[in-house]
């Protein structure tokens, strides 16, 4: 290999892409040592479009970095077009699957990675056929829209009669249904350059589906399957992703199958750290150097408390050399596959990669955007829970909600700062989202809240306000 010049060529203008409301993935301390001065553009919502466009061609950015929530993706793909010298980190095309499940699935398919079988419906009549003539169970999920919290927007039916009666009072559209995978647990694996530098289990808590941590489900680093980073690092390649997060079903049948994908996604400080180093790297031709981390270092990273591992920052490996430290590394093989391993050959095995954005749109919102192109028109004419109707503009989006530090009490006297809400209100909230859980349904979809009884959309406006006017206060 060449050695890499450190030329003279000028470093790119960078900018964050920020959004009101939006919890914020990078700031300039993830891009710690950037020698010029990082610009801010921030996204309002409401017509903000050609604002926007004007604010960045005026600072002359180059290069756009930050992640797009489902509800603005298709805006920001129109601000892309208009933007055709600013690259986006990551691209339009890799924050696809950001959007819904839908668009994961499609991804998938194009690619032909592995999920568990899936239909999607725009005509419900078609979907209701379907439903008659299929093998149960099913999972029945919401496509475009939050997180699954209290099991809230992802259900499993065993009929026909319970898929449709489903239907019949949620407006979930399009209907997107999956086979129902029995699994041994979820495994989260976080990327960049394609390279894995974090994973975990989420086992679901006894007798349980649902494996969200927010649940109550336990995580754990060790030990996680071959099929599975390597599942994770082929649909990494596949978005052309500079940094990711795969969910991926370890089945009862050994198999793997891709649940979630995202560039939107939490993760603790030191892994934005590790990417704002490789971004860095990646467009300074070889002037900041390519940040290290060695496999496996989560499953020493994890035995670290999480309270104490949120605070750490800008965490820096050496890497092995055969002559000096080699036989520190050399006693310790890891067992991994079919064989053993040491940590520096399954390093050469999994190389941080360099991401080259492509020069088409690959996801043309003319072709892919089936929920603008097909709404549910019929929808007023339903049964339908008024679950939607307060919803106010926040963003969807699982941007790391540690970065607020709010704690229990905090929250508690937000809430019981609100005309309505009484003391058992209040814990009927805490029981069934849990306290993180709480910070992104407010983040991303309060009108959540109103499965309480009594919890009206007026207070969760309400509620929204007060939310609003505590994270100023915090900023
Ligand atoms: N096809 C499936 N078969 C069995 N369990 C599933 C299936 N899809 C999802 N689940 C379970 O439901 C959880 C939530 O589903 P997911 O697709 O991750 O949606 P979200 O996290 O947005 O709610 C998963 O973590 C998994 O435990
Ligand atoms: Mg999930």
């Amino acid at each position: 290999m060449g050695k890499k010049k450190a030329g003279k060529k000028k470093l790119p203008k960078l900018g964050f892409l920020y959004l009101d409301y939006v919890l914020r993935f990078f700031d300039h301390s993830n891009f710690r040592g950037w020698p010029d001065k990082i610009e801010t553009v921030t996204y309002h919502w409401k017509n903000d479009k050609k604002r926007f466009i004007k604010e960045v061609r005026k600072k002359k950015i180059d290069v756009l970095i930050g992640n797009i929530p489902a509800t603005a993706y298709e805006t920001f793909r129109e601000i892309a077009r208009e933007l055709p010298h600013v690259r986006f980190i990551p691209s339009m095309d890799t924050q696809f699957s950001n959007k819904s499940k839908e668009n994961v699935t499609r991804f998938a398919w194009k690619y032909k990675l592995p999920i568990p079988q899936t239909h999607i419906f725009y005509d419900r009549a078609k979907g209701y056929e379907f439903f008659k003539n299929t093998k149960y169970p099913k999972i029945v999920k919401r496509s475009y829209g939050p997180s699954n919290y209290g099991g809230y927007f992802v259900h499993k039916v065993d009929s026909a009669d319970e898929a449709i009666e489903l239907f019949e009072t949620k407006k979930y559209h399009p209907i997107y249904t999956q086979d129902f995978v029995p699994m041994e647990a979820d495994i989260r694996v976080m990327l960049i350059g394609h390279k894995p530098v974090c994973a975990f289990w989420r086992r679901p808590p006894e007798g349980d589906w649902l494996t969200n941590t927010s649940q109550g489900g336990s995580m754990d680093y060790q030990d996680v399957p071959k099929n599975v980073l390597d599942l994770a690092v082929s649909v990494s390649k596949a978005a052309n992703a500079e940094y990711w997060a795969c969910d991926v079903a370890y089945g009862k049948d050994g198999k793997v199958r891709i649940l979630e994908c995202a560039t939107a996604f939490a993760a603790f400080p030191y892994i934005r750290d590790w990417i704002g180093q490789y971004i860095m790297w990646s467009l300074s031709n070889g002037k900041f150097r390519k940040p290290h981390m060695p496999m496996f270092n989560w499953e020493e990273l994890g035995k670290i408390d999480s309270s104490l591992l949120r605070t750490m920052r800008h965490i820096a490996f050496g890497k092995y050399t055969p002559s000096y430290d080699g036989a520190y590394f050399d006693d310790k093989k890891k067992a991994y596959g079919d064989g053993e391993y040491y940590i520096h050959e399954l390093d050469a095995k999994y190389p941080m990669m360099d991401i080259v954005p492509r020069d088409y749109e690959e996801w043309p919102s003319e072709k892919w955007n089936f929920q603008d192109r097909f709404p549910l028109k019929s929808v007023k004419t339903m049964k339908v829970e008024n679950l939607e109707n307060s919803r106010i503009e926040i963003p969807t989006g699982d941007e790391a909600s540690q970065e607020l530090n709010i704690s229990r009490e905090e929250l508690e006297e937000l809430f019981a700062s609100i005309k309505g809400l009484g003391a058992k209100k209040i814990k009927k909230i805490f029981e069934i989202f849990s306290d993180i859980a709480i910070v992104d349904v407010l983040e991303q979809q309060p009108s959540a809240f109103t499965c309480i009884k009594g919890i009206k959309d007026k207070t969760v406006e309400k509620i929204v306000e007060k939310w609003i006017d505590f994270k100023e206060k915090k900023d």
